[in-house]
């Protein structure tokens, strides 16, 4: 599998549709009831952090599905943590973060009461154990790790560190990207799953500045046009109206009412607008410049036990 990952050109992977596959899990998940896994905000972004892994890896529709699937679970134990734990705004005592770690064997519990769900079970358990045996709930180490529950804990853990929530800023890629390498440095954490998400950021963040790029240009080329208006209302207030200016402005299809003063917010607008599209163009670049440089190190240290030895839901990927 690795040997393939290696020659993987990510503008060329095939695509997984997630949308699809979104839509075949609401239908397996609608025995769950009640349990409305759809709307919970950080299930959704583990998900899609789950899908970018698998699209990365090239996983095929089935393979997707599963860990998609296993994303959608991984939490499911939360249903049987108080809500006063759950919800609570600020740091837990160690006696309510007890209680919230077992959200980890509930969840396999639950995922083991339904035939369809079992083998999701070791995702559900095993999603918060770190490769150093210092995780839960069962301090397991490295190999005894079920390889899918080490996916989708960074999925996990990405979401976590970078989405904006009620009580939290979200950080910015490259400190989350940050984070993790430093939990990697502390054998927490293998490499492997970083790195091919971190592909998929990189990919976005460059897809994003052509957008802004682009938004750039048609913004200087309606300054342009602001300027030359500018130049022409001027010339009306100091000469008066020549049938030279008013053919000059009809080639603007001006709207009713349109005069200097509105040119002149206008002319402003633009200005602000440019200025805060080149810093932000600004910003976005020295993100990927420094995501590049993380998913570099991510590749780096990849151990060879995590390229070759690797399978997941029992199948050799
Ligand atoms: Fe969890």
């Amino acid at each position: 599998m690795f040997a393939k990952a290696k020659q993987l050109n990510i503008f060329e992977r095939s695509k997984i549709s997630y949308a699809e596959i979104d839509k075949e899990l609401k239908v397996e998940l609608a025995v769950l009831g009640g349990l409305d896994i759809f709307t919970n905000a950080h299930v959704l972004g583990v998900a899609n952090n789950t899908s970018k892994i698998c699209e990365a890896m090239g996983f095929d529709h089935a393979l997707s599905k599963q860990c998609i699937l296993g994303a959608y679970m991984h939490d499911v134990g939360k249903i049987k943590i108080p809500s006063n734990i759950l919800q609570k705004n600020g740091k837990l005592t160690d006696e309510e973060f007890e209680i919230m770690k077992l959200h980890t064997v509930y969840g396999y519990e639950i995922c083991m009461s339904y035939e369809q769900f079992k083998y999701l079970a070791p995702i559900a358990r095993y999603h918060h154990e770190n490769l150093d045996g210092s995780g839960y709930p069962d301090h397991l180490t490295d190999d005894e790790i079920p390889e899918e529950a080490k996916l989708i804990k960074i999925a996990d853990i990405w979401d976590a560190l970078t989405q904006r929530r009620q009580y939290k800023e979200g950080f910015k890629p490259s400190k989350a990207a940050d984070i993790l390498l430093g939990d990697i440095k502390k054998g927490k954490t293998g490499s492997k799953y970083l790195y091919y998400l971190l592909l998929c950021v990189i990919d976005e963040y460059e897809d994003k500045n052509k957008g802004n790029i682009k938004e750039l240009k048609e913004t200087q080329d309606h300054l342009v046009d602001l300027k030359d208006l500018d130049k022409i209302y001027k010339q009306i207030y100091d000469r008066g109206y020549s049938e030279s200016l008013a053919k000059k402005l009809k080639k603007y299809e001006l709207p009713a009412g349109y005069d200097l003063s509105t040119n002149t917010n206008l002319l402003a607008k633009t200005n602000k607008k440019i200025e805060k599209l080149i810093q932000v163009i600004k910003d976005t670049q020295d993100e990927i410049v420094t995501l590049k440089k993380q998913c570099k190190e991510a590749k780096s240290l990849i151990t060879r036990k995590e390229e070759w030895n690797v399978s997941l839901f029992g199948r050799k990927i």
